[in-house]
């Protein structure tokens, strides 16, 4: 299984207060949105640097920024949204797109319902976001929908995953990162990851 995951101290402190059935609404957003800008701090770790030069107060000197790679953010409805502002705070310049998908209940198969990238798709790295990786059929088509307009560098960030989710991953898109804060035990019959947190886009917004 090539999976990353993050185990951050802090990660995994605010993971467990997430998964908390005790854990309301608000403070879950605010956790998760902490847990997203820790994680985004590992995603974006290699990203590469360019000298510069500049003045300080005291002297010239060379150094370094980024150099320029434009970043995409590719939040999965509805939970994805409770990641996205995390991510932005520590990459403010990326743009976002969305994607809505859902399964069909005859063929089981991932439905696109709503699409919104941005331009030149081409020309960007993406993070794809979708907190819970249960099947990995949702990832999956998205990942799939970005390759073919014409994506070539596609991370996927998740909170918690389930191991058949990462193996789908990894099957379907070698060529793409799974990162995730925890892998749990398995699906269950309803297809929610055990113990996982429950319904996340639920949790997030309060609709149950
Ligand atoms: N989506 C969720 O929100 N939770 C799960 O456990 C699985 C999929």
């Amino acid at each position: 299984m090539q999976v990353k995951i993050i185990d951050h101290p802090l990660i995994q402190h605010k993971l467990t207060l997430i998964r908390d059935i005790k854990t309301g609404p608000k403070e879950f957003r605010e956790l998760l949105e902490e847990v997203a800008m820790l994680m985004a701090y590992e995603l974006t770790r290699n990203l590469p640097l360019e000298e510069t030069e500049i003045e300080t107060p005291v002297a010239k000197c060379c150094c370094k920024v980024l150099s320029g790679k434009k970043l995409g953010v590719v939040p999965i409805l509805r939970a994805g949204l409770g990641m996205v502002n995390g991510v932005l705070r520590l990459i403010p310049a990326a743009k976002v797109g969305h994607v809505g998908v859902y399964r069909d209940p005859e063929t089981l198969k991932p439905v696109e319902y709503y699409c919104k990238l941005p331009t030149d798709v081409a020309e960007r790295e993406f993070i794809v976001i979708d907190p819970m990786l249960a099947t990995g059929g949702s990832s999956a088509a998205t990942i799939d929908m970005l390759k073919r307009k014409g994506a070539k560098h596609i991370k996927l960030m998740c909170l918690v995953a389930a191991p058949e989710g990462v193996h789908y991953i990894n099957e379907q898109h070698p060529d793409v990162e799974v990162y995730t804060a925890a892998v749990d035990d398995h699906l269950n019959d309803h297809g929610y990851i055990v113990p996982g947190l429950g319904d996340a886009g639920d949790r997030i917004f309060g609709t149950k």
